[in-house]
């Protein structure tokens, strides 16, 4: 593969076209009753591997460590028991895609990535899951979670975007590599962190129902192949179609 396909639904087995199609009742407006849905069986597995051999190729030299780390002052500044408060903790590499100049955005727009994420069929998945009509413009975002990369606890609530405040979804496609052995997202329901959830995935699509909290645990490599243990995702984010809020 020296492309992604134009329309997502080629990445899709058939099962995964059904899905599109509506015709899966586990699928269909899945985020409608829950915040969040993992799918599997939808993408096509050797497409999922030649994908993120394009991504390693093609997109890994351009990614960008993001880290955001437990600030020392959350204990040292703390003046009164059980008062702690922790910040959106992060680190991953990362591709934006948001400035059309940039080189990450310019190489994935040579390997299909932009064409797909702007895909009719990409939009449609999401809405599908959704069950509720999206704002056809999405953003887009490539991830790169390597050994120890991880997202602590977080709500993703965007209050001071007009367009976002009343929530908002996303979806991910993972990519994860043979290296990896495990990764979960944990998410919060009815005030717990109660859920825990298999994302080493290699083609596997997870939606969100933003916000809510949430964490991704260290990723954990297979031992001696903490070189090859990366899981991608390329991540889609969809507002509310303005009619529909
Ligand atoms: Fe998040």
């Amino acid at each position: 593969m020296t492309r992604f396909p134009r329309e997502f639904a080629d990445l899709l087995t058939r099962r995964g076209r059904r899905m599109l199609e509506g015709g899966d009742v586990a699928a269909a407006g899945a985020l409608q009753g829950g915040h969040f849905v993992a799918l599997a069986g939808a993408v096509d597995a050797a497409k999922a591997q030649a994908a993120r051999a394009l991504l390693e190729a093609r997109l890994a030299p351009l990614l960008k460590a993001l880290a955001q780390g437990i600030p020392p002052e959350s204990i040292t500044g703390q003046t009164r028991n059980h008062q702690e408060r922790l910040i959106k903790t992060v680190r991953v590499r990362t591709a934006y895609l948001e400035r059309k100049r940039s080189r990450a955005w310019r190489a994935a727009e040579r390997i299909g990535l932009v064409a797909m994420t702007g895909s009719d069929t990409w939009y449609r998945f999401a809405e599908m899951l959704a069950g509720r009509a999206l704002d056809r413009r999405s953003g887009r975002q490539v991830l790169c979670y390597g050994p120890g990369d991880y997202a602590g606890p977080h709500t993703d609530h965007h209050p001071e975007d007009a367009r976002a405040r009343d929530g908002y979804v996303d979806m991910h496609l993972t990519l994860a590599g043979p290296g990896v052995a495990h990764q979960w997202l944990v998410y919060a329901e009815g005030g717990h962190f109660r859920h825990v959830r298999d994302v080493n995935t290699a083609g596997g699509i997870t939606a969100y129902r933003l916000p809510f909290w949430h964490y991704t645990t260290p990723l954990v490599a297979r031992p001696g192949r903490e070189k090859a243990a990366r899981r991608w995702v390329v991540l889609g984010t969809f507002r509310y179609a303005a009619s529909a809020r």
